[in-house]
């Protein structure tokens, strides 16, 4: 597949994405681009028309990028569209019982519970445990020679997990951190393609090979989150003073408003395993997008040092929202690489979408990736330009044109957690290093679940000339001393 892409030129950077086809595959040659990378079974109509319906023997979809009728989808006739099988299998191997696969009064009660300590006021307090994993990060790299190459993609999902850690269980995982990661990549790795059984719509008892694969790890972690929770409730039996008020102190007391009903230790270590699975390779995803964009633009790499040297010598509340230009260019990044590239519903009813009739049973899809680059609805689609998430230009943005964390009531509980976090974490590693593309490393976007860095992304890192704050170097030696 030719990748449409050009790293030469700094004033007009046309990221790299498979150019979309003249036509659409036949049936054998898309079970095959599903497999290697289904980033690449778009075609140029679906950048170029509000709607586009593709038909292929055993499947049907209609891709909507209208902004009203993705809104009526969305929001306004909500009710008629459920999550379609597709994306509740793919995302259900071991997720059952979670936020993220919960329909009707299960997941409103869920809902109700969950979304209050995910909110926006309510991540503030936790700034201090995500700037501390940016400083250990920060610490682990200065330990490296100065222009070290890293697996950058693969450095920002440590972080990612780490701030999940810290903020979901602030008093550790009674288990070998190691171990828990490992167990969690292997399980990502399982089930991160996409069946072609899934994609032909065969019924749920024909096994699934990747969610064999994943049994082990999904085995490890329901073990792991019960010693957890056990460990927990203990304590708050017995010292209910002492407890720490993290994310699963939270859950633990969570109830909907409305019935007074908790949530089921099933439910509890669903919803776990779903903030972990849900929240870490995402954010890393946009993370790492973000640095590998910030790399190949001078200006807003000086942009945004900048802003870090000015803002972090201020108060720390308060602090993501005063990097406006750090976090213009993650939403950039989340424009052109958005981590979730496409959602999908069945309507229950007819209805009728920009005047395109729609039957009861049709699948509809609701893609970010091709809403974030359509023709209709931006200026420059493929073009790197963190502008347009500032000021003015930003507030004409169609709220149905723009869509990495969905919209309407299942929008991502994670939102305001996810970009805090980045904002935070971005503006302190450039604060430090300057990070350029490993010599000859060739950058690709690959979907498997998420969409990320085909290969990772390897970079120099180096350490940033400018003169740094005084009190900095204390700081990050504190910290790193009892990793070291
Ligand atoms: C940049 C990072 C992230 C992106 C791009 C993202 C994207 C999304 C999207 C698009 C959905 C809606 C899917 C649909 O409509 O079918 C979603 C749902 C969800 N996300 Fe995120 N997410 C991110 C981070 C997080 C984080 C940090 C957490 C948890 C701490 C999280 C937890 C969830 C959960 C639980 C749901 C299901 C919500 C529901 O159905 O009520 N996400 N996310």
């Amino acid at each position: 597949m030719m990748l449409d892409g050009s790293i030469q030129n700094p004033g007009l950077f046309r990221p790299p994405a498979p150019a979309p086809r003249a036509k659409p595959l036949s049936l054998i040659a898309l079970l095959g681009a599903v497999k290697h990378n289904p980033l690449e079974v778009w075609t140029k109509e679906h950048f170029e028309n509000a709607i586009v319906t593709s038909r292929v023997p055993f499947f049907q979809a209609t891709v909507v990028s209208h902004p009203r009728a993705v809104q009526h989808i969305l929001l306004d006739n909500v009710g008629n569209y459920r999550r379609a099988d597709l994306q509740r299998r793919i995302l259900s191997a071991g997720l059952s019982d979670g936020l993220l696969t919960a329909e009707g009064e299960q997941w409103r009660v869920q809902r109700h519970a969950i979304a209050p300590m995910l909110a926006r006021k309510a991540v503030q307090n936790f700034v201090p445990a995500m700037m501390e994993v940016a400083e250990r990060l920060v610490a682990r790299w200065l330990r490296h020679p100065d222009g070290d190459i890293l697996d950058v993609a693969a450095e920002v999902t440590q972080v990612t997990l780490e701030v999940l850690e810290r903020t979901i269980f602030s008093d550790g995982l009674k288990r070998d951190p190691a171990e828990f990661r490992t167990a969690m990549r292997g399980y990502f790795d399982a089930i991160g393609r996409l069946d072609p059984a899934d994609v032909l719509g065969l019924p749920g008892f024909v096994p699934r090979l990747s969610r064999w694969r994943a049994r082990p790890t999904l085995r490890f972690f329901d073990a792991a989150v019960d010693d957890i929770i056990a460990h927990r409730r203990r304590l708050l039996a017995e010292t209910p003073d002492a407890v720490p008020r993290d994310i699963l102190t939270l859950l633990l007391e969570a109830h909907d408003p409305q019935s007074g009903r908790g949530l089921s230790e099933a439910e509890l270590r669903g919803n776990i395993i779903t903030l972990i699975a849900a929240g870490h390779e995402t954010t890393a995803n946009a993370l790492a997008w973000s640095l590998f964009l910030l790399s190949q633009s001078e200006e807003w790499r000086e942009r945004v040092a900048a802003e870090a040297d000015r803002e972090f010598g201020g108060d720390i509340d308060g602090l993501a929202d005063r990097l406006v230009e750090t976090r213009a260019v993650i939403e950039e990044a989340l424009r052109l690489y958005p981590p979730i590239v496409a959602t999908s519903r069945v309507a229950i009813e007819p209805d009728e979408l920009a005047g395109t009739p729609v039957r009861a049973g049709a699948m509809v899809v609701v893609a970010p990736y091709v809403l974030h680059r359509h023709r209709l609805l931006w200026e420059r689609p493929d073009i790197f330009d963190p502008r347009r998430f500032l000021g003015e230009a930003r507030r004409e943005i169609d709220r149905y044109a723009y869509l990495p964390f969905g919209a309407g009531p299942r929008i991502c509980v994670g939102a305001a957690f996810a970009l805090q976090e980045a904002t935070l974490v971005l503006s302190a590693l450039v604060r430090d290093f300057e990070l350029a593309l490993a010599p000859g490393f060739n950058v690709e976007p690959l979907l498997r679940i998420t969409l990320r860095p085909k290969g990772g992304l390897a970079m120099i890192v180096r350490r940033r000339k400018a003169p740094r704050r005084a009190g900095r170097q204390e700081r990050v030696s504190e910290m790193a001393r009892p990793s070291a």
